[in-house]
């Protein structure tokens, strides 16, 4: 098939090459000429495992182009929309201005008979206007979101664990579902299920989906809290819950909470959607989550306070990670960063470090300073808080090397882990989030 991708971030660009990898003919389109430069000479231009070695093949395959001429789209017989929908200056709703310029962009080259599917994350009822938007030119709007995690993002891709599609009622949709099986042929060969909604129903499940996961962290921080208050292990609690299969233990990582350029703002613009529509009761409870996430920061900060009894000004103190999460070097909202960067508005000397994030964070806090490796940042330090679950701190720091390098042996584990007992048989004070 003829695809067009619209917006080629994290998700349009993963999206576009692993599309041209099953087979299609794929133009990638994105008004960010430096973006463009990057992806047709074969490099991502943001770290995504995996990623460069399948834009070479489809870009060697002839099957994979890029371009920020919208022009380009003309032609294709699906046009897949995966422009951002960041947070709104000053509100929580989504900023649609992204979607909006794509779609008035992309009109004058629809043709009748055109699927637009829509893969960005959006309020619901969304969708909606833009069919309305588009009717005149004959083309069918349907609703594809997107589940990929970044990190994972070519694997979640390839071999997505369900397709959503929401189609307008019927033989239009009935039409479009059917394109889309063919589109999505490989995935379902592999098993993923299909499965065919309305299109509220399609812009629903993502902002579900993203609600329960920050929930399900926010809940296990939240007893994290109580585990404090009382002595107990937040960790091991996660493991017995987890054991019961109705809970499970994916998503019950404990510590500093979540970041990213989805999950904080997904459940904001959810709750802000559901206020306009008059049923803000009904996701009260996401602002509790977005409170119980925030509140891991200001209890990591502190923790690191205490950790240097209350003495924190013109200490050196080593943090271990900037990106919002491993194997991504975004920063967009990371928890990482922020709590190095309110400990260092507490006057410590903080150096960071991080296996791919530091570029992106060194242009955002150029007032931080910086390693570029983990031993030099750990040199001489007073405290070590590991705020990003890198294999190079999880599994591949060892204690009593770490400790030879620091001045003093004080570990604040903001993700839960490590290993206390053999960090504490090393000499270590170690503070976990919520563990004895
Ligand atoms: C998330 C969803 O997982 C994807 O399904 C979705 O497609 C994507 O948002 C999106 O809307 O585009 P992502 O933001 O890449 O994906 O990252 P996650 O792996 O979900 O992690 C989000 C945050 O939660 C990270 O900061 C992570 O450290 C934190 N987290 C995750 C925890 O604190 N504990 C956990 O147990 C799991």
């Amino acid at each position: 098939m003829r695809m067009s991708v619209i917006g080629c971030g994290y998700l349009g660009a993963v999206h576009a090459a692993a599309m041209a990898s099953i087979g299609h003919d794929v133009v990638g389109v994105d008004v960010d000429a430096a973006r463009i430069a990057a992806l047709r000479s074969g490099r991502a231009p943001f770290f995504e495992p995996d990623l460069d070695d399948l834009l070479a093949a489809g870009l060697a395959s002839g099957r994979l182009r890029f371009t920020d001429e919208m022009s380009a789209a003309s032609g294709a017989d699906i046009h897949f929309l995966a422009v951002g929908t960041p947070q709104r200056p000053g509100a929580h709703a989504a900023d649609l201005r992204y979607v909006d310029a794509a779609v008035d962009a992309l009109v004058p080259y629809l043709r009748p008979g055109d699927l637009l599917a829509g893969k960005s994350t959006v309020p619901v009822g969304t969708a909606a206007g833009i069919a309305e938007r588009i009717s005149p030119s004959g083309a069918v709007l349907v609703w594809n979101p997107e589940f990929l995690r970044e990190g994972w993002a070519v694997h979640d891709t390839i071999t997505p664990d369900r397709i959503v599609v929401g189609v307008p009622d019927g033989a239009d949709g009935e039409r479009a579902a059917t394109r889309l099986r063919e589109a999505y042929g490989t995935a379902l060969e592999s098993g993923a299920p299909f499965l065919v909604t309305d299109l509220a129903t399609a812009e629903l499940v993502k902002g579900a989906a993203n609600a329960f996961l920050a929930t399900k962290v926010s809940f296990i921080n939240a007893m994290a809290e109580i585990a404090e208050a009382v002595g107990a292990d937040v960790t091991l609690l996660a493991d017995a819950l987890g054991h019961d299969t109705r809970i499970g233990r994916r998503y019950l990582g404990s510590g500093i909470g979540f970041g990213g350029g989805c999950l904080p703002k997904d459940i904001r613009a959810f709750a802000a959607r559901a206020e306009e529509l008059g049923h803000g009761d009904a996701v009260g409870f996401l602002r509790e989550v977005d409170a119980i996430n925030l509140r891991r920061r200001d209890r990591a900060v502190q923790m690191v306070v205490d950790a240097l009894d209350g003495r924190v000004h013109g200490t050196r103190v080593a943090v271990l990670g900037a990106a919002f999460k491993p194997f991504s070097d975004d920063i967009r909202d990371s928890p990482a960063l922020e709590v190095a960067v309110r400990l260092r508005g507490l006057g410590a000397d903080v150096v960071v470090t991080d296996p791919a994030a530091l570029e992106n964070a060194r242009a955002l806090h150029p007032q931080l300073a910086y390693a570029d490796d983990r031993d030099e940042a750990l040199r001489g330090a007073d405290a070590v808080v590991l705020v990003t679950e890198w294999d190079l701190y999880r599994r591949e720091m060892d204690p009593d090397r770490a400790g030879a390098l620091v001045a003093r042996r004080i570990i604040v584990d903001g993700r839960n882990c490590l290993d206390p007992s053999s960090w504490r048989a090393a000499d270590w004070r170690y503070h976990g989030m919520g563990r004895r």
